[in-house]
């Protein structure tokens, strides 16, 4: 295996993505998640707006220092404006490790990453939406150091931007099939 580094995307890692995670998601099919896994990856136009603002990661293996590297993992972020006055977190949009590399830390270390970034720019937490039965999902969060937003959290101001996320997902007709919870991770 060659090294493995951590950088923003460049423009020609976005087409090698959507089979990245169409990979990444394929252990959801094992556990009745099908239609979870046989959703649509995300277009060129939805990963070149997180490439354009510099929110989107790729961990890349390369033979050679010379030489950018091909994905094998990429993790997708927006800020989120919680009560519109800068209490701001970022939101993990998606994160896929290619399952030829997975469990080797490549997730944490994308995660990690991402922390060091937010903490840099005055973000306060790292948010995200998961599902609780699916095993590398919450348990895999809780153990990163996030926790679950309860009901009663999400009604706060700075959990506002978060709340609005997770409600559309609640009301999506396919991510809104199995129990969805945000998770949180203060910085
Ligand atoms: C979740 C994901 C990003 C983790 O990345 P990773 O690089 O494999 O994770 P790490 O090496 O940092 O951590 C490994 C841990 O993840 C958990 N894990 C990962 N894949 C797992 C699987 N198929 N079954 C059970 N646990 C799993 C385990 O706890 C594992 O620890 P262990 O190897 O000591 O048992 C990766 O598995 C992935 O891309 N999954 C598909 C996409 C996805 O589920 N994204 C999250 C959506 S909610």
């Amino acid at each position: 295996m060659g090294s493995i580094t951590i950088r923003n995307t460049i423009a020609s890692d976005l087409p090698l993505l959507p089979a990245l995670e169409t990979a990444a998601y394929e252990p959801f099919r094992a556990i009745g998640m099908a239609d979870f896994a046989n959703r649509q990856p995300p277009t060129l136009e939805e990963l070149a707006a997180y490439h354009d603002t510099g929110h989107a990661w790729v961990a890349a293996v390369s033979e050679d220092e010379a030489d950018s590297g091909t994905p094998i993992a990429f993790v997708l972020v927006y800020v989120v404006n919680n009560d519109g006055l800068g209490w701001k977190s970022a939101f993990i949009h998606e994160i896929s490790v290619s399952p030829e590399y997975a469990r080797r830390g490549i997730g944490k270390t994308l995660i990690d990453h991402v922390a060091s970034w937010a903490q840099q720019n005055g973000l306060r937490a790292l948010d995200l939406a998961t599902y609780v039965n699916v095993l590398w999902c919450k348990p895999y969060f809780e153990r990163l150091g996030f926790r679950v937003v309860d009901e009663e959290e999400l009604l706060m101001n700075e959990y506002s931007g978060v709340r609005r996320l997770i409600m559309c997902e609640w009301h999506d007709e396919l991510l809104g099939r199995w129990r969805r919870v945000a998770m949180r991770k203060f910085l």
